[in-house]
């Protein structure tokens, strides 16, 4: 095993345990929804923007101790957002971090309700950080809610389900990738950065965004190559839904080859924006490794 796959192992290892601290236990009506979400929280998922968070908090000087509970709050939203994704209405997929979807073990009404609770549950723990400064906890919580909400995330989503009723122009599909899931990784990117003292108005943290968007959008890329190539056993989510649901996506306009290429120029230009770092390897690594990716 290469370096990198034993830190994003070893990452997605210390993350699961700050998670599970999280995760509440109880009985009757209340108790299913406490296990509803742990069902979608614990137990997988690559962890990739907990990974961007503690990464670049750790290369531009501070501590994981800050750095993970904003970690555990943006896996809280982007794992609310997969549960979300694969409800009927959305992609309507049953198989997701190689298990049946949450709407398919709980049912509709519980996954959209474990959904909720894990969106809010995100802006606590990033408010009660406890080794953040107030100043820091503030600034988190203002980037998850922009990166998160209607002009980040969500608007994704909707150009995304528009795009199933007409072609998108290719700038939109841009906008659209750039949003959907660029915002939140550009998020973690920032949330590290300021877990360093860095706020976003800083040459550092503005470094670290702009690295963000590139792999983002390489990520998204990747993603919708999976889709159309791979095995749901392979990724542990169901495949060919983009076609299934006539998406427009990066293969309406491009070959796999394209995109593959494609993927690749974001990630060099990316690693460039923090080449000058002097503790950038992990983060260059990282890269290659998200580009390279077989799930
Ligand atoms: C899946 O994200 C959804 C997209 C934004 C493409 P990941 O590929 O990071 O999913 P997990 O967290 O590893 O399951
Ligand atoms: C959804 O993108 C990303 C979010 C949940 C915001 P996709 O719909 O392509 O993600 P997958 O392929 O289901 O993981
Ligand atoms: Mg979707
Ligand atoms: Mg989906
Ligand atoms: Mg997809």
């Amino acid at each position: 095993m290469s370096g990198i796959d034993e830190k994003i192992k070893l990452n997605a290892a210390l993350t699961e345990q700050a998670l599970e601290l999280y995760c509440k236990k109880g009985d009757g009506a209340m108790g299913t929804l406490f296990e509803a979400e742990a069902y979608s929280l614990l137990g997988g998922g690559k962890r990739i923007r907990p990974f961007i968070v503690n990464e670049v908090a750790k290369a531009l000087g501070g501590s994981i101790d800050v750095s993970m509970p904003f970690a555990a709050a943006l896996e809280m939203i982007h794992t609310y957002s997969l549960i979300h994704d694969d409800l009927p209405c959305m992609d309507d997929d049953d198989m997701r971090r190689g298990k049946p979807t949450n709407h398919v073990v709980y049912g509709y009404s519980t996954a959209l309700l474990a959904g909720d609770a894990l969106l809010t549950k995100a802006f606590l723990t990033a408010a009660e950080n406890p080794y953040a400064t107030s100043e820091m906890r503030t600034e988190a919580v203002r980037l998850i809610a922009d990166a998160a909400g209607e002009c980040g995330m969500i608007g994704g989503q909707v150009i995304d389900l528009s795009g199933e009723s007409r072609k998108l122009e290719f700038c939109e599909l841009l906008e659209l990738h750039r949003l959907k899931t660029g915002a939140l990784i550009k998020c973690a990117a920032r949330l590290g950065a300021l877990c360093a003292g860095y706020f976003p108005d800083s040459e550092q943290s503005k470094a670290a965004a702009e690295y963000a968007e590139g792999i983002g959008l390489a990520f998204q890329v990747i993603d919708d190559i999976l889709d159309a190539t791979a095995s749901a056993e392979e990724i542990g989510k169901s495949v060919g839904g983009d076609a299934e649901h006539n998406k427009t996506t990066f293969l309406t306009y491009y070959s796999v080859e394209e995109a593959a290429k494609y993927a690749k120029e974001l990630t060099d230009k990316a690693v460039e924006k923090i080449s000058e770092w002097e503790n950038s390897d992990t983060l260059c690594e990282l890269a290659e490794y998200l580009l390279n990716r077989k799930y």
